[in-house]
């Protein structure tokens, strides 16, 4: 009979299952025998009990896999990252049986993104980042990694061409990084070009995508050729805006290790409560995602044809640049988008403060609308050529579709335009 407790039993069921039933059930346990909770249970703990000082000592050398201290590891974390791992990762397996893919947690999306940055480069070695990234992530590289020796160089990864050039001129780099869609341009990298041309130039350079926009529901980097996947969980992987988290997902053993070390010795592991909101939302991605991106798609629809707006900036409307990428490669187009106003700057201002339904505030992600001005809030770090250069003007609003009654959203935006 086969055990159902086995690695390699669990490994095949999961393989086997679609999308929603792995946000269900991958991970999940039913806590103690003797107190078998249906919801995994919260270990909100920062230590674990040794039976005796030799488990303690084994343990500590690595002779077992014990619970520790929770810095190192807890339960409720493991079962978020076994669930992200068997989203992420499963087409992965499917299509090479002898790649392992891998995911850790961390306490928000810029400790997994600075993770993995140092993960993949030391002092004296380049990074390559896209050119339109979320601001803080811009800052990590210039304000933070510079410091520590390791320079970043922009790269237009929209144009392959740019990209290949870069990748040659570049010997040193270790990592290119970079969104698709980007935040909040909605400009497109086509990941398995980039991964190929990585491959054929400088192998040795890691392709790590932030995947926060897509969700693996809608676009899974690993199955295109990319290395290293990281996520915001913060934003639509949780899904309600209780909790800033971060998920890292790889098929390189090495950066695995070397994110581990990174999680243990600087302290970026997340909270269980935490990381049990984050593994409560994964269960509902796939339903949530539909209804983004159908919201968002009658959104931009809308707004592509309202005098007031002068572009919509939306991978699902047949006039973006890149609309067929986003066809190859995502499933439906996100819950993202971006618009100008005729009125520039001060409508959009007008826009923010008079609209209903929708939150004045910044992150994306969550169940409700959200709105905000990247060139003074998200953004605002980023120096002002560069974000012009990158397509973030400075009258561009963003905008977060939620899973709200999709007239309800229409007639909110109709009648803050019809005042600006
Ligand atoms: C695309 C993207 N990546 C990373 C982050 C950083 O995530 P966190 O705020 O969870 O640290 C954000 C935050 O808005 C983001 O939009």
């Amino acid at each position: 009979m086969e055990d159902s407790k086995h690695p390699d039993f669990i490994k095949a069921f999961y393989l086997k299952r679609g999308f929603s039933t792995r946000a269900l059930h991958a991970g999940e346990h039913f806590g103690q025998p003797h107190t078998p909770a249906h919801v995994n249970p919260i270990y909100q703990t920062s230590t674990f009990v040794f039976s005796s000082a030799e488990e303690g000592a084994k343990a500590f050398a690595g002779q077992d896999d014990a619970y520790i201290y929770t810095r190192l590891g807890n339960p409720t974390v493991k079962v978020t990252e076994a669930k992200l791992n068997a989203l992420e990762g499963a087409g992965v397996k499917l299509a090479n049986r002898d790649i392992r893919v891998s995911t850790l947690a961390f306490s928000s999306g810029m400790a997994a993104i600075t993770a993995s940055l140092l993960a993949c480069a030391k002092a004296g070695d380049e990074i390559l980042l896209g050119n339109v990234v979320y601001g803080a992530t811009e800052s990590l590289a210039y304000n933070v990694l510079n410091n520590l020796g390791i320079k970043a160089f922009d790269v237009d990864v929209a144009n392959l061409e740019a990209v290949q050039k870069a990748i040659g001129e570049h010997p040193k780099a270790k990592a290119i990084f970079f969104e698709t869609p980007m935040n909040p341009t909605l400009a497109l990298a086509d990941i398995a070009a980039v991964a190929k041309i990585v491959r054929q130039v400088n192998p040795n350079i890691v392709v790590i995508v932030d995947n926060t926009f897509s969700t693996p529901y809608l676009q899974r980097p690993l199955e295109l050729g990319a290395d290293v996947v990281v996520h915001s969980a913060t934003k639509y992987l949780s899904g309600h805006g209780t909790v800033v988290g971060g998920l890292v997902t790889t098929t390189l053993d090495w950066v695995k290790d070397e994110l581990y070390k990174l999680i243990k010795n600087m302290g970026s592991s997340p909270g269980p409560f935490d990381a049990w909101l984050i593994n409560q939302g994964l269960k509902t991605l796939a339903i949530r995602m539909e209804k983004h991106c159908s919201n968002a798609m009658a959104v931009a629809k809308y707004l592509s044809t309202h005098p007031k707006v002068s572009h919509v900036y939306y991978p699902g409307l047949e006039n973006h640049p890149q609309h067929e990428l986003a066809k190859k490669q995502m499933k439906h187009f996100g819950g993202m988008l971006s618009f100008e106003l005729v009125g520039g700057l001060e409508a959009g201002r007008k826009l923010m403060n008079t609209i209903e339904v929708f939150t004045l505030a910044v992150s994306l992600g969550c169940v409700d609308s959200l709105i905000q001005h990247p060139a003074s809030m998200t953004h605002a770090c980023v120096p002002q050529d560069k974000r012009l250069k990158g397509g973030i003007s400075d009258g561009l609003v963003r905008v977060s579709v939620g899973i709200e009654d999709e007239q309800d959203l229409i007639d909110a935006l109709d009648k803050a335009l019809a005042v600006v």
